[in-house]
């Protein structure tokens, strides 16, 4: 693969079948890989995504990679990775897709309302003063409907049913990488409040009914907000009182 990358790519570590790319990234940091290492897989058998939710991961129908990271950034922004890393995928989605990628927060890519990717980004603290971040991004690409597993059909989709024509999943690698690299050196330089216009532009929940479940399974339903600057969700329930989400499941209501 030619690599028109700065950062991301070098090295890149491309593997048949492993449990999960971001695990083996993590695995590679600690040993002192270089920040940029991309790990991807053909295929996954224990892809992971976030809250303990299963990433399936069937050989050559999907992305799936992970990309580490010592960005220059405070530990307190570290979950902004995750919205930047959103608009990154849209960018680079959008030139396959004719229907336009948009980002349920925090982290999950929908084209026509269905979910087409994920982002899981991982962060360890060692010696180092600079954290070590795991960026990883799983991407349904030609994977047939019928390999999904019954809870999920009619809520997830494939990018390549959205595009006039196959998709190479090296060229589309490429363009992520690129856009990770754009992104990530606008995150590095302060521009966090330019990359978050950009994210409202890509918002599928604004002003959308939802429920947040909260990590001590508390249901809160009421209408999203949008981030706020720091890009916690903000969520308006039915009394008129404000949540401000920093992690657990946003379920959106049918429109
Ligand atoms: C989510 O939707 O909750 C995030 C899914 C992230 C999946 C990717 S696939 C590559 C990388 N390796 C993993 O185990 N997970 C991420």
């Amino acid at each position: 693969m030619v690599r028109n990358t700065q950062l991301s790519g070098h090295p890149l570590i491309l593997l048949a079948e492993t449990v999960s790319t971001n695990s083996d990234a993590l695995e590679l940091s600690r040993g002192g890989a270089p920040s940029g290492t991309v790990v991807i897989a053909r295929s996954q058998t224990g892809g992971r995504g976030r809250l303990g939710k299963t990433w399936l991961s069937p050989a050559d129908s999907g992305l799936y990679f992970s990309m580490l990271m010592r960005p220059s950034l405070d530990p307190a922004d570290l979950p902004k990775i995750t919205l930047a890393a959103g608009v990154a995928l849209c960018r680079a989605v959008s030139r396959f897709s004719h229907s336009g990628p948009m980002i349920k927060w925090p982290n999950d890519l929908l084209v026509d309302g269905k979910k087409c990717g994920g982002i899981l980004t991982e962060s360890e603290f060692g010696k180092d003063p600079q954290p070590l971040v795991v960026l990883g991004i799983g991407l349904n690409v030609s994977t047939p409907p019928a390999a999904f597993p019954e809870e999920l059909q009619g809520k997830v989709t494939s990018l390549e049913a959205h595009s006039r024509k196959p998709i190479c999943r090296t060229t589309l690698l490429q363009g992520i990488l690129s856009a990770i690299d754009t992104i990530m050196a606008r995150m590095e330089a302060g521009d966090f409040a330019g990359i978050l216009e950009e994210w409202r532009s890509f918002d599928a929940t604004v002003g959308r009914r939802l429920t947040w479940v909260t990590t001590g399974r508390q249901a809160i339903t009421g209408v999203s907000l949008g981030p706020d600057n720091e890009g916690r969700l903000h969520i308006k329930d039915d009394l008129g009182r404000i949540h401000e989400v920093l992690s657990g499941d946003i379920r959106l209501q049918s429109a």
